[in-house]
């Protein structure tokens, strides 16, 4: 008799966890669910949502912060509607986001618009539904948005995304806080760009935003980002001008591997001493966070279907695909990756796992050891946040299903797409 291989730990959250041998989400089988629904097949967890929120409610205390979920993320409408009931706004990109926001029962007047490329139609619907603010990222859409307002006979609430140019030597992340790239505007044009706003009739100042990056598992980063906003303050209230609040963006890093997740309160306890210090302790604090609240709440569950040993690696081949998950090919992500019921009876060997795609970059994972037949299922971890909705429909793939565990029950949150679908929009010429 083999014994059975010890069983993995997954990575993230204690809500993805083995009972029996086999992988559950809260108390429902990832097995059982593939079997009934399918694969590929996304799987959210209601009560790990529920948690990462619940974290930034412990960092944020009595003090006035407003969590605007970074939905781009996850937009899922039930993902958004369970962040709208917990009271959290949203940090939406385009028209689009701004109304799956009122389609799940959030509150527009918690929404903060973002991006580089607001189109004027884009701002008049931002504006008949009253958002908190416009996250303006460069003098050219401050002068578009006044004119929209001013025609609408509004003034924008308006917060200028400023570029930190937080250094990326001494914090090795992903950055979009830099100078050379796309983003907000140079904080040494930011003071110029408040008097511009100020005096533009379709404009209301009220805040200042900055959004440095994502995955940060470091406080400095943020801190030097604050420190720079801070400075911006001081000069804007010798110009006479008053901001009521602070946005500064998302990006706290989860556990994909081995990183140390950075929790809310650890950054929001330093945030508040510097805040005070300064003496800007009675503004308000907004987070844009995205993945942190919902990356370690799903995964994406797929089935075997061939295992290719070559002379020079060993391959599985999956049913899911850089399709339904870009991360690993587009930023060398890494995700972990389970058996979903480890067997005994099988030898363990090193796979690369690989899609269907007819691309040599369709992999999801790289050297990893499994134990596995055809047929059975895997768990790729940690695919809550820019999993589903970066999917495409490339080599005419339907979209995965998604669905969401609540305790002992399941929901289909998204329906597998069809080939149907994928048909409908297009026509010949006859
Ligand atoms: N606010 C703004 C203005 C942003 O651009 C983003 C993300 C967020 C908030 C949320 O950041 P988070 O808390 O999720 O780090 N697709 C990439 C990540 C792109 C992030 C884009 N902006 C990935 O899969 O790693």
């Amino acid at each position: 008799m083999t014994t059975p291989a010890p069983l993995p730990t997954p990575v993230g959250s204690p809500h993805f966890a083995y009972r029996d041998g086999v992988l559950h989400a809260e108390g429902v089988s990832v097995a059982l669910l593939a079997e009934r629904l399918g694969t590929p097949l996304y799987v959210y967890s209601r009560a790990a949502l529920r948690a990462a929120y619940e974290a930034y409610r412990e960092g944020i205390g009595g003090r006035d912060v407003l969590v605007c979920y970074g939905m781009k993320a996850n937009s899922n409408l039930a993902v958004l509607r369970e962040f709208a009931r917990l009271g959290a706004g949203f940090d939406i990109v385009s028209a689009g986001e701004l109304q799956r926001v009122l389609a799940a029962g959030g509150d527009p007047g918690k929404v903060v618009f973002s991006g580089v490329g607001k189109q004027a139609a884009e701002m008049r619907l931002a504006l008949e539904a009253r958002v908190k603010c416009f996250n303006v990222e460069s003098v050219p859409e401050l002068h578009r948005l006044s004119q929209v307002a001013h025609a609408m006979g509004k003034r924008a609430p308006v917060s200028l995304r400023v570029n930190p140019d937080v250094d990326p030597k001494t914090h090795p992340y992903i950055s979009t806080g830099l100078k050379e790239n796309k983003f907000g505007i140079a904080i040494e044009e930011a003071r110029a760009a408040y008097l511009t706003a100020a005096s533009l009739p379709g404009i209301e100042v009220v805040g200042v935003d900055c959004h440095i990056g994502s995955q940060i598992t470091e406080t400095a980063p943020f801190l030097d980002a604050l420190d720079k906003l801070l400075d911006l303050l001081d000069a804007l209230a010798a110009d006479g001008i008053h901001v009521e609040h602070l946005d500064l963006g998302g990006g706290l890093g989860i556990r994909y591997a081995d990183e140390t997740a950075l929790a809310p309160s650890q950054l929001l306890s330093q945030v508040f001493e510097r805040i005070d210090a300064r003496g800007y302790g009675s503004r308000q604090i907004v987070l844009e966070p995205g993945r942190s609240l919902v990356g370690n709440a799903g995964i994406l569950v797929t089935q075997v279907e061939y295992l290719k040993p070559t002379a020079a690696k060993n391959f599985l081949i999956v049913d899911a695909a850089m399709t339904d998950l870009i991360r690993p090919t587009l930023y060398d992500a890494y995700h972990g990756v389970l058996a979903v019921a480890p067997r005994a009876d099988a030898s363990t060997a090193v796979y690369d796992v690989v899609g269907p795609v007819c691309e040599s970059g369709d992999w999801l994972a790289k050297d990893r050891e499994l134990a596995v037949r055809e047929g059975d299922y895997l768990a790729v971890e940690s695919a809550g946040a820019y999993g589903m909705v970066m999917a495409s429909n490339y080599n005419t793939r339907p979209r995965a299903a998604e669905v969401m565990v609540d305790g002992d029950h399941y929901h289909v949150v998204r329906a597998r797409e069809t080939i149907e679908h994928l048909l409908a929009l297009e026509s010949t010429l006859g």
